[in-house]
């Protein structure tokens, strides 16, 4: 994988491990509420999902949506395309979901023809996210909503991880994250792309079960293939996080900003 393009390379291709971390990481649960509730999601709309990873964030779309509406799924990687198609089969919602396989930033889909484009935790990864924001404006239909979901890595905070060590984890593995930062400036980026209303909240549900623990783990992995870690410490931080959450003490916090934009 380039260095230059790992941010996205290494969404194309994942070893299995992580891929299976990932079944676990991406499950919606109760957050899904508070993280929808201002995307306000309606029986009956068209909704696309841009990077639905396994699909539990299809799902639950499709089952707002109702049998009127449509959901259209998006990735760029071909397993979460094939698990998102299963998990869809699964729930019985073949007939409510389209998923694509994605080559390109471009949404194959004709202008204004959405209701709504749900993106969550994916913005951070693409080329150029004010691209892409135009890009959904593009398909959102006037009067429709972009609600992108996304964390900022330099907010979250785990305890007992050391401050200093996470820093070095994180910065060492930062060649994964295209925009780091991209939670503080999905705002600036949304007035930039020309939508006529952006509003914003912030949603931070505490971690006390270890759900964090695998973006822990995959960032240290991240950090030990650019090859410019301390071992030392990466090692560090995953024995004392994973410890922790044996033993019962590990607590994250990483906020989610949502920036829904009216077009
Ligand atoms: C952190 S996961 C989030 C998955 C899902 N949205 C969720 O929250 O459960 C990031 C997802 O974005 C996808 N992705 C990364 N870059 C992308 C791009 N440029 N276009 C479309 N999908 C992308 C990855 O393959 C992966 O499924």
């Amino acid at each position: 994988m380039s260095k230059d393009t790992y941010y996205k390379d290494h969404w194309v291709d994942i070893e299995p491990e992580r891929l299976e971390r990932y079944e676990a990481q991406f499950i919606l649960g109760k957050r899904g509420d508070k993280l929808l509730a201002t995307a306000e999601i309606a029986v009956g709309q068209i909704v696309a999902d841009y990077g639905c990873g396994p699909g539990y964030l299809s799902v639950e779309l499709a089952n707002r949506v109702g049998p009127e509406g449509h959901v259209h799924a998006f990735d760029i990687n071909a397993d979460f395309v094939e698990r998102t198609r299963k998990r869809v089969a699964d729930e019985g919602l073949v007939d409510r979901v389209t998923v694509t396989h994605l080559t390109t930033d471009m949404v194959p889909l004709d202008d204004d023809s959405l209701n709504r484009l749900v993106i969550k935790n994916v913005l951070v990864y693409v080329d150029d996210p004010l691209s892409s924001l135009r890009e959904f404006r593009r398909v959102v239909m006037p009067g429709g909503k972009v609600h992108a979901i996304d964390s900022d890595f330099y907010m979250a905070a785990f305890d007992p991880i050391d401050v200093d060590d996470w820093r070095h984890v994180l910065d060492a593995g930062i060649h994964a994250f295209r925009t780091p930062a991209i939670g503080r400036k999905m705002y600036g980026m949304a007035l930039g792309a020309g939508f006529t209303e952006v509003a914003v909240e912030v949603v931070s549900v505490p971690d006390s079960t270890g759900r964090m623990l695998s973006f822990i783990i995959n960032t240290a992995g991240y950090a030990r293939e650019g090859g410019r870690h301390d071992e030392e410490v990466v090692s560090r931080v995953v024995e004392v996080a994973s410890k922790a959450v044996e033993d019962g003490t590990f607590f994250a916090l990483n906020p989610q900003f949502l920036v829904t934009a009216t077009v």
